[in-house]
């Protein structure tokens, strides 16, 4: 036996809900289908348990995407003031922590029961721990067998998210749907994850592990100036996880470890009032002491101040300006917070993220190319998306 509804939603992840309570809300009748034993897995990982669900100063240039316009209207239609909106709705405590993030006082849970309070209330059937062994188009709609029997509908929506995290439930399948029924799949590879460092490079700074610092890294045109955190791999910390969305292998990646004014003038300063001090404990006061001694011992040498040229001490600020770090791959999909790539936009309606080779298919959220900068940029394209197919299913 075969039970109808108006729409099928497969995933039940941020996008995936948003779609289902907006779609529910219209009168729709909305089965979600989930695989893993709960929605919003990821939800409740997210922002360190605080969930970051967006960000006030949400722009299209936050995003990643081979179209940049394509996320204009969407976002444009959800913005985070109407999130923030369901939040106070729901009396959910939340504040800004910085640059516009958007964060729970308490608990990633609230959100999670906030979305699952709003769809019980638009009438949304849910099924978690449900496997799809096939999906089918004809006579003007979609046939899903699953473990827990058939299921038809006139719009399918596949919300299944990225590759990121294959622990909380991330698979290929929405790639796998979107090939089936004729659509290009960008390349995929994992964004807003810690780089790692190999050989000498490693090497050189892995008995470093937990120094922390502010920088600003730069590859391929942009910059990002946030917190570096070294680790026994690598290099993580926001700097780096914002910056590896840009990254390719073999792309020259800059750090500057002096990022808060001039280096050369911050040297020439100390070379006239300590002339008699080592460069490295001049430097141990503007860096943390351990990569201070270790740029000296390895990078730079070490004597007193005033045995310094101003072209040596140009040279020097130029080094702490513009270190090359020289990353040999990231920590993959494992830890990512993101998935780069994904179904291509150039067959999708931005207005209503439907395809436009297949009357009645959605995709939204992560498994689109669209990608959002680390700070609630994800969760707002989730939930812009989400919003704009169940609007228009
Ligand atoms: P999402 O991955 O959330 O949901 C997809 C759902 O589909 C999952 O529940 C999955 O189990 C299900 N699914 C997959 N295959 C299926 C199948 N075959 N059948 C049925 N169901 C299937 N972003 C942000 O803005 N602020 C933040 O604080 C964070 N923090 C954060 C922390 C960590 C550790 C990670 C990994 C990621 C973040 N993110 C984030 C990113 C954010 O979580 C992500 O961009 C959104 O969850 C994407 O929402 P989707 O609904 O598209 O996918």
């Amino acid at each position: 036996m075969t039970e109808n509804f108006d729409v099928i939603i497969i995933g039940g992840g941020a996008a995936g809900l948003m779609c289902a309570i907006t779609a529910g809300q219209r009168g729709r009748r909305v089965l979600l289908i989930e695989h893993a034993n709960r929605v919003g897995k990821k939800i409740l990982m997210s922002g360190g348990g605080r969930c970051n669900f967006t960000n006030l100063g949400v722009t299209p240039g936050n995003y990643l995407s081979a179209n940049p316009h394509f996320c204009k209207s969407a976002l444009a239609r959800y913005k985070p003031a109407d999130f923030i909106a369901m939040v106070e709705r729901h009396g959910i405590a939340y504040h800004e922590k910085e640059l516009g993030q958007m964060f729970c006082d308490d608990s990633s849970k609230q959100i999670v029961s906030m979305l699952l309070d709003e769809c019980a209330a638009a009438n949304v059937r849910i099924e978690t721990s449900c496997t799809i062994t096939r999906v089918k188009s004809g006579d003007g709609g979609f046939r899903i067998e699953t473990a827990l029997g058939t299921f038809a509908a006139a719009a399918l929506v596949v919300a299944s998210g990225g590759l990121s995290i294959p622990s909380m439930g991330a698979s290929g399948f929405g790639y796998e749907l979107a090939r089936q029924f004729g659509h290009h799949v960008l390349p995929t590879r994992a964004g807003l994850v810690p780089l790692t460092l190999s050989g000498k490079h490693h090497e050189r700074l892995q008995d470093l592990s937990g120094v922390a610092l502010t920088v600003e890294s730069q590859c391929n045109g942009e910059t990002f100036r946030a917190g570096l955190l070294i680790t026994h791999r690598g290099v993580s910390g926001p700097a780096i996880l914002q910056i590896s969305s840009y990254w390719n292998p073999g792309d020259d990646l800059r750090l500057n470890l002096l990022p808060d004014g001039d280096a050369l003038a911050r040297l020439r300063e100390q070379q006239a009032e300590r002339p008699l001090a080592e460069l490295k404990n001049v430097l141990a006061d503007i860096l943390p002491r351990r990569l201070a001694l270790r740029f000296c011992e390895i990078w730079l040498t070490s004597k007193p101040m005033r045995q310094y040229r101003d072209n040596e001490l140009q040279q020097i600020a130029s080094q702490l300006e513009n270190w090359p770090l020289v990353a040999s791959g990231t920590e993959g999909y494992r830890t990512a917070e993101v998935t780069l790539g994904g179904v291509d936009t150039e067959e999708l309606s931005s207005s209503s993220m439907q395809s436009r080779l297949v009357a009645g298919l959605y995709f939204i959220g992560e498994v689109v190319d669209v990608t959002g900068h680390l700070g609630g940029y994800n969760f707002q394209w989730a939930w812009a998306s989400g919003h704009a197919a169940g609007s228009a299913i």
